[in-house]
């Protein structure tokens, strides 16, 4: 049986890290939309499931990020000595305008359809190679061996950061997604936060030197003239941003590109009619975001009163939660079998991507990033079989959602 299409059982409602959650979260989903769609947890969040809500907190001026604020009161005042939430607190994804539109201007020129259009040919390169590589071994994890260089590389070509620097990050560790969910972290996880953050702080204060000195045609020097205008953005913000735009890009498309395959593979059909029809890769692409998204949530706060949301006043001051996840799969928008996969789906609109001002900015990068990992895997192993669809296992993070490996040979 699809594993999508089974009950939830009477387990609390949200309960996001538990292990039957992270293995398929979209019964429980299902019964959240039913039974209670804007629902207060116990850690005083309020969490909504259905498209229509998720959809209007996401792009209503009434709800925003809030980020200090938000944070102190789920921490207490002194989190904010914390390098790491400090560093996170200047990131474009936590602000509200005007700090918001200001950082997202000085880089959304570099990541418009068109330019990204025109690094197709490299992504088509860095996939071939990857593949040339790894096709006379027979066997490989697609997670780590295939997926994982394309994001990795492609960035690190946009930021400028030079090839013989690069190794350190292929080799990079991939826990930092636990720094993004909804539950409160342990003083542990606080200390490996702030020493990834020291060590992405110090790699890249070196960068800016570099770039000073060598000025380039990348994203790194075009920030680094913008910080020496003085009034564009400050060495604060200029080093965690570029750590977001480092980061944010490799887990989402590693997992768009794993949690796409894995999906393939459970439906044959689905997979021979890809394989059939080529063509309809670019639709595939938006039903693998909408059926098993990579990633799953993220969160408002109310700036002001709100008298109804779906049926519930949210106080000033409190947390929204928004479940993509669970509003890609509502049958209000998608009423033909929203559990089931089927890439020839009309009007596939999913908000993995998020929507309003926040909307993500890499994410025409990541479809073609997927685009041409996926239709150039299928045509140059067109005999490759997963060695356990059925028992894959997934990475104990909720709001990426992905798999720690997915083993295939051929
Ligand atoms: C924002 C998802 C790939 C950079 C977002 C948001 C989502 C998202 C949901 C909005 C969060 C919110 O509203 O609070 C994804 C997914 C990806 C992906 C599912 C891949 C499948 C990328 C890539 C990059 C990137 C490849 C860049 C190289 C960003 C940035 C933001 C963002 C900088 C913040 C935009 C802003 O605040 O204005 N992403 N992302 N993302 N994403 Fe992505």
């Amino acid at each position: 049986m699809n594993e999508h299409v089974q009950t939830a059982g009477s387990a609390p409602l949200f309960n996001p890290l538990a292990p039957e959650f992270i293995r398929n979260p979209y019964p429980h989903y299902e019964r959240m939309r039913a039974t209670d769609p804007v629902h207060l947890t116990p850690l005083g969040m309020y969490v909504c499931s259905r498209h229509a809500e998720v959809s209007l907190v996401l792009r209503d001026r009434r709800f925003g990020k809030n980020y200090v604020e938000r944070t102190i009161r789920r921490y207490g005042p002194k989190i904010m000595d914390e390098p790491v939430f400090r560093s996170m607190s200047h990131w474009m994804l936590q602000q509200d305008p005007p700090d918001h539109t200001r950082l997202r201007g000085l880089v959304v020129k570099a990541f418009t359809a068109r330019r990204v259009e025109d690094m197709r040919p490299r992504i088509q390169q860095v996939v071939d190679q990857t593949l040339d590589h790894i096709i006379p071994q027979g066997k490989m994890d697609l997670i780590e061996d295939f997926a994982f260089r394309l994001p990795v590389t492609i960035i690190c070509d946009m930021l400028g950061i030079p090839e013989e620097h690069r190794e350190a990050f292929y080799a990079g560790s991939r826990d930092g997604g636990r720094l993004l969910d909804p539950v409160p972290l342990s003083p542990e996880e606080i200390k490996q936060g702030n020493a990834g953050n020291a060590m992405a702080a110090m790699y890249f204060q070196q960068l800016f030197e570099l770039r000073r000195k060598n000025p380039g045609d990348d994203l790194t020097t075009q920030l680094v003239q913008a910080e020496e205008d003085g009034s564009k953005l400050s060495n604060e913000e200029l080093t965690a941003n570029i750590i977001l735009l480092f980061g944010a890009g490799h887990e989402t498309t590693v997992n768009l590109i794993g949690n796409g395959l894995l999906a393939l593979y459970r439906n044959p059909d689905q997979l021979a009619l890809l394989k059939a029809r080529p063509e309809l890769i670019t639709n595939a692409i938006e039903e693998f975001l909408r059926y098993d998204s990579s990633v799953q949530l993220t969160g408002r706060v109310a700036l002001e009163d709100i008298d109804d949301l779906g049926g519930k006043r949210i106080p000033k001051g409190e947390s929204v939660l928004c479940l993509l996840g669970s509003a890609n799969h509502d049958q209000a928008v998608y009423p033909d079998s929203p559990e089931r996969l089927d890439i020839t789906r009309p009007n596939v609109k999913p908000l993995s991507f998020g929507g309003g001002i926040h909307f993500c900015l890499g994410a025409q990068l990541a479809r073609i990033e997927a685009e041409v990992a996926i239709s150039t895997l299928l045509r140059r192993i067109p005999d490759l079989r997963l060695d356990d669809a059925v028992n894959a296992e997934w990475r104990p993070t909720f709001v990426l959602r992905g798999l720690k490996r997915l083993l295939a040979s051929w």
